[in-house]
């Protein structure tokens, strides 16, 4: 889980855009402070041992360093995420890397944010809707990638992603806010029979689920202490690292990384 992951970098990342409501146009990241933050979250995949691929941003996509969002992946198959119009630009880029490294893709027939909104844990997909992602796409992701699909909606363009409102800590454990969701996601959820661990608002609200465990170790925002102590008191590592330069595109550390899972068993 979480052991190999497609990672871009922070070299053209700027809000041209509001396209979420973390981001202004009059509170740029600073360059040199948000490509060092980037390099530390690579550095800390890489020291627990998990693999990094790269893909280069491109200097017309402020939001690429944001690869989550590019797909679902799947063993060799790919579902390209169908982005807001402001991030278009990055398809082109996402589908050529996917393509030449042996990656089937296919496009999504509706609007989809990839792994943004959809998380897999094991055979489930948790699969967010209701803000960038069509609810049609679930069916979709079910009948391509053969998951159980658990559908979610969250209830706020705060919560425009899935991954800022849940996080799958191992296979039999979630962490999530559950304001995030409306009434039936939160049964859905309560009735999945996982060991469910929950935030505060205000760490929810500076990105404590936008997360990487491996089921092991835990990389995540240094902004939620409460949410680092639960997970060290069930034995996770937790290597807390800054992200508030990439909180000013409406990110985290999450976000950052598309991850390549494998095929489900
Ligand atoms: N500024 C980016 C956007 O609004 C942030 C994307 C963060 N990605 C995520 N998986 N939550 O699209």
């Amino acid at each position: 889980m979480n052991t190999r992951l497609l990672v871009s970098d922070a070299d053209n990342f700027r809000v041209d855009h509001e396209i979420n409501p973390y981001m202004s146009v009059h509170d740029q990241p600073d360059r040199d402070a948000v490509i060092g933050e980037h390099a530390a979250i690579v550095d800390a995949h890489r020291d627990a041992g998990r693999r990094v691929e790269r893909l280069s941003s491109a200097a017309e996509c402020p939001d690429m360093v944001f690869t989550a969002n590019a797909a679902l992946v799947s063993g060799d198959t790919a579902v390209l995420g169908r982005l807001p119009p402001a991030r278009r630009d990055e398809t082109p880029h996402h589908r050529r890397w996917l393509r030449h490294h042996g990656f089937e893709v296919h496009e999504a027939p509706h609007d989809f944010s990839g792994q943004g909104d959809a998380l897999p844990c094991g055979n489930l997909l948790l699969a967010g809707h209701g803000q960038r992602t069509d609810r049609r796409m679930h069916g979709f992701l079910a009948e391509r990638l053969g998951y159980r699909v658990v559908s979610l909606r969250t209830v706020g363009p705060r919560w425009y992603d899935l991954d800022l409102a849940v996080a799958v800590i191992d296979e039999q454990t979630l962490a999530w806010f559950p304001a995030a969701f409306d009434g039936p996601s939160r049964d859905r959820i309560r009735g999945l029979g996982l060991d469910l661990i929950e935030v505060t608002p205000a760490e929810a609200g500076r990105f404590a689920l936008n997360l990487i465990s491996d089921g092991s170790t835990v990389t995540m925002t240094d902004r939620a202490p409460g949410l680092a102590e639960q997970l060290r008191d069930r034995g996770l590592a937790v290597v807390p690292l800054s992200t508030r330069e990439l909180a000013k595109g409406g990110g985290g550390v999450r976000c950052t990384a598309l991850t390549l899972y494998p095929a489900i068993t």
